[in-house]
């Protein structure tokens, strides 16, 4: 896994950006809605992984205070199951130790067994849900906590 980098996400990387999240989510996020968040959001950090300069995984997160919220961890398809998703949430965590930030928190739907455990693997709990939360199917929101010590 040593040919993964993990960068920071810019503009020019949003076409292979949006074809990941596309092919990952039923309800994929618009080029308006990176565009904005990594121009306009002062809050915002969007991190990506690639693998021979092809974009292959990125995540993206808010800095709030002393929590990192998680908006989105997707990794392309064909190239899931190599550890490149370890490697993102990986990040999020150095970032939050970095900073000194508090703790780490996200939204997963409570059927995304894939994802829960890739969290469960990086030290975070199931600590409630959120009924309903996604709208495209109703399905409930687990939200999950790290905090750092
Ligand atoms: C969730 C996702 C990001 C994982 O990325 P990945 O690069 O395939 O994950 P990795 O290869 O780094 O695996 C890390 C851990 O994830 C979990 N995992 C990965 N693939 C899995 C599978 N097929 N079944 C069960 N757990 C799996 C395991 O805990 C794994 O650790 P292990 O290899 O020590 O068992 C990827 O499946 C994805 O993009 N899914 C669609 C988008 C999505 O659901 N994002 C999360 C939104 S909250």
């Amino acid at each position: 896994m040593s040919n993964i980098n993990i960068r920071e996400m810019t503009e020019k990387d949003i076409d292979q950006v949006l074809e990941i999240e596309r092919l990952s989510f039923t309800t994929p996020w618009s080029r308006d809605a990176f565009e904005s968040e990594i121009k306009k959001n002062l809050l915002s950090k969007y991190i990506l992984a690639e693998k021979n300069e092809q974009v292959v995984g990125y995540a993206g997160m808010w800095l709030i205070v002393d929590e990192i919220h998680i908006t989105n961890v997707a990794v392309h398809p064909n190239k899931r199951g190599e550890g490149i998703g370890d490697k993102l949430v990986s990040k999020i965590s150095e970032i939050c130790r970095d900073r000194d930030m508090r703790a780490i928190t996200l939204e997963v739907r409570k059927t995304n067994d894939v994802a829960k455990s890739l969290y469960i693997k990086h030290g975070f709990k199931e600590v409630g849900i959120r009924p309903g939360y996604y709208s495209d199917t109703n399905e409930d929101a687990i939200i999950m906590w790290k905090e750092l010590g």
